[in-house]
């Protein structure tokens, strides 16, 4: 059996149509898939009833899990992060422009998102296709940035005066040290399908090697404004049971927090990837 391909937006975003991933997938549905994630760089599955040892079954298929050192994991599954956010709570996990866990050496390949519990309206994430947003710059730009690589930390998002950490609700996500810390290329080359594409995002890039922090924050605002412009971005509505594969390599994403006064719940389960050249 084959799967059909729905394609969603033009920057990015494909429903995937007749793969259930409850059940092992055969090589030639998981070649489709896995194509399917980089040329769509997003992708849904729509209907899909898993339980977290499917869910992580499906994710191991892709490589191995990633246990994130700052967020509070499904009880009796530490792959499985629970991404829940309370009618209460002023601040949604994700809620801002971000690619996963850069401030690892090796960041993560991409994650898997189950929608578990979503508000009667509202609560859509958007992606940004950094393929895109690279080609779009000019040649000056990118001759620039070529050249430059950039620091990327988990402090201002998880440390202990960290955005998280100050917040009703987020406490448990904080620590006391958020040390992690990596150096990346401002430009890095997809793995797998060889593109140059931009690798900075506003949550975890602090500055370019070489330079304070003041020195390289209009460029990095510049590029944070540049790539997330509408040309670059696909919204997702979510619907329940659907599951979403996002290519952390190529996009940043960003989780709306406009549902004040009701609850959504996902579950993610987050693959690991290699080192960006
Ligand atoms: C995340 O950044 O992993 C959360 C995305 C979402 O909840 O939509």
């Amino acid at each position: 059996m084959s799967i059909e391909i729905e394609t969603l937006g033009s920057a990015a975003g494909a429903r995937l149509h007749g793969a259930d991933l409850s059940r092992p997938l055969t090589d030639n549905v998981f070649g489709e898939v896995r194509q399917a994630l980089l040329d769509h760089l997003v992708i849904f599955f729509p209907d899909q009833h898993l339980t977290p040892e499917q869910h992580k079954a499906f994710g191991r298929r892709f490589g191995t899990l990633n246990v994130h050192p700052h967020v509070k994991a499904l009880d009796g599954h530490p792959e499985v992060l629970n991404i829940v956010k309370e009618p209460e709570m002023r601040l949604n996990f994700g809620g801002g422009w971000h690619s996963d866990m850069t401030f690892l050496e090796k960041p993560v390949l991409g994650s898997i998102l189950y929608a578990r519990v979503l508000p009667r309206a509202g609560g859509d994430t958007m992606w940004a296709n950094m393929y895109a947003a690279y080609d779009a710059l000019s040649g000056g730009m990118k001759r620039l940035l070529d050249g430059l690589v950039a620091i990327h930390t988990a402090d201002g998002i998880y440390g202990s005066g960290g955005v998280y950490s100050t917040n009703k609700g987020m406490e448990t996500m904080a620590h006391e040290q958020a040390a992690d810390r990596a150096e990346h290329p401002v430009v890095r080359t997809h793995p797998e399908t060889g593109r140059k594409l931009l690798f900075v995002n506003p949550a975890f890039t602090v500055k370019f090697k070489g330079m304070s922090r003041e020195e390289s924050r209009p460029l990095l605002e510049f590029l944070t404004r540049h790539a997330t412009e509408a040309r670059f971005v696909y919204r997702h509505r979510w619907s329940v049971d659907e599951v979403g594969f996002w290519d952390n390599r190529c996009t940043q994403h960003y989780a709306l927090n406009d549902y004040p006064t009701e609850r959504r719940v996902m579950h993610r389960v987050t693959v690991d990837g290699d080192r960006p050249y």
